[in-house]
């Protein structure tokens, strides 16, 4: 009797548990989706293009799709600081900006793109010219639905400059990485492609 008890109990004791682990599953949407980790090869990468049209103070707001959303501090201005380019200490930038997955040289227009990038970046170099970011790229389409979540230094005088993949959300739960990042053109102040070559060291697929 009391093997047969013993018996029973450990039996459903393992059917709670394949119950719990479908409700985790559904929780998450899809319940044959599995962790892939290893820092030797990415598990997804992708090249993506960022394209910032900043807001040129004119009254022409149709095209823009960044901002600077600061006024200088006294700080910000005061010698020998002030860097290149029209930027200053402390500045704040917010875009929500179209993403493309090939190279265009002319952005298309934002209510057309099914990728976009949202968040800012600021210019953090008292003396010289450098930005930090923040931002999450926002997939919408019907290859890919959800966010990676971006940050890091982006320091401008390097050529190349490498991101933190924080997480990700939908088809990119719980993703980790790195995004390298490089200026692709830049237009006056007004406007600068960014080509983001991201690869996945974690990925729930
Ligand atoms: C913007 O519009 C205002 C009022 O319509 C005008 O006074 C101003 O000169 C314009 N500024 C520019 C840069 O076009
Ligand atoms: C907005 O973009 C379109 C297409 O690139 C261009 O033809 C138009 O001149 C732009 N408008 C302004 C105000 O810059
Ligand atoms: C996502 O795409 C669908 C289908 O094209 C569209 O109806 C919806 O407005 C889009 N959502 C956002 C936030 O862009």
């Amino acid at each position: 009797m009391a093997t047969w008890s013993k018996a029973a109990s450990s039996s459903s004791l393992i059917i709670l548990a394949i119950f719990l682990l479908s409700l985790a599953g559904v929780a998450h949407g899809r319940s044959s989706r599995r962790l892939v980790r290893s820092y030797d090869e990415p598990c997804m990468e992708m090249r993506l293009y960022l394209h910032d049209i900043l807001y040129d103070y004119s009254n022409s707001t149709s095209n823009s799709t960044s901002a600077a959303a600061t006024r200088p501090t006294a700080l910000s201005t005061a010698a020998p600081s002030a860097p290149a380019g029209g930027t200053f200490f402390g500045q704040v930038v917010v875009f929500n900006d179209p993403v493309t997955e090939g190279r265009r040289a002319l952005p298309p227009a934002l209510e057309e793109t099914e990728v976009r990038a949202q968040g800012l970046y600021f210019y953090n170099g008292k003396e010289a010219y450098n930005a930090w970011f923040a931002f999450s790229v926002v997939f919408n389409s019907t290859a890919r639905r959800g966010t990676l979540n971006l940050m890091g230094a982006d320091i401008i005088a390097e050529k190349t400059r490498d991101v933190s993949v924080v997480g990700g959300t939908g088809d990119f739960f719980m993703a980790r990485g790195v995004a390298t990042l490089r200026t692709d053109a830049v237009e006056g102040f007004t406007y600068f492609r960014l080509q983001m070559d991201i690869k996945l060291y974690e990925c729930y697929v």
